[in-house]
């Protein structure tokens, strides 16, 4: 009876570590959700609003750090980038840059 115990523990472990993964992009999601107020579902803006789907990686990244440090004039991103650590703000990019345009 070990083998099929040891099999079920394998599972187990391997089911845990497919949660975490899992549980990562959805986070990354509940942070994107926080933009579609304005920049659209998954970056998709209705028109005059900057849409932020399948734009460059490392822009979207360069700008919402530019915003955070507050080398980039805003009236709104720099508070917003605030609250976000820097690799959140990478994820954040990384998330929209992967969307389809
Ligand atoms: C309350 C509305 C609002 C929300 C919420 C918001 N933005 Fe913005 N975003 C703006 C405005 C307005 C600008 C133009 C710059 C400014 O005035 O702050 C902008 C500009 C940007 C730009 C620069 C676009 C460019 O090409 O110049 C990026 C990138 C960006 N936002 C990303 C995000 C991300 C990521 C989030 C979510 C974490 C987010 N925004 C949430 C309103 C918003």
């Amino acid at each position: 009876m070990t083998i099929p115990l040891r099999h079920a523990l394998t599972a187990a472990v391997l089911g845990a570590a497919a949660l975490s993964a899992h549980a990562q992009v959805d986070q990354v999601k509940v942070w994107a959700a926080a933009c579609a107020n304005c920049h659209g579902t998954n970056g998709h803006a209705q028109p005059g609003m900057e849409a932020l789907a399948g734009k460059d990686k490392d822009d979207l990244t360069q700008k919402l750090l530019d915003f955070k440090a507050g080398r980039k004039p805003a009236t709104i991103m720099h508070q917003l980038a605030k609250g976000y650590s820097d690799d959140e703000l990478r994820a954040i990019a990384a998330y929209f840059a992967a969307q389809k345009k």
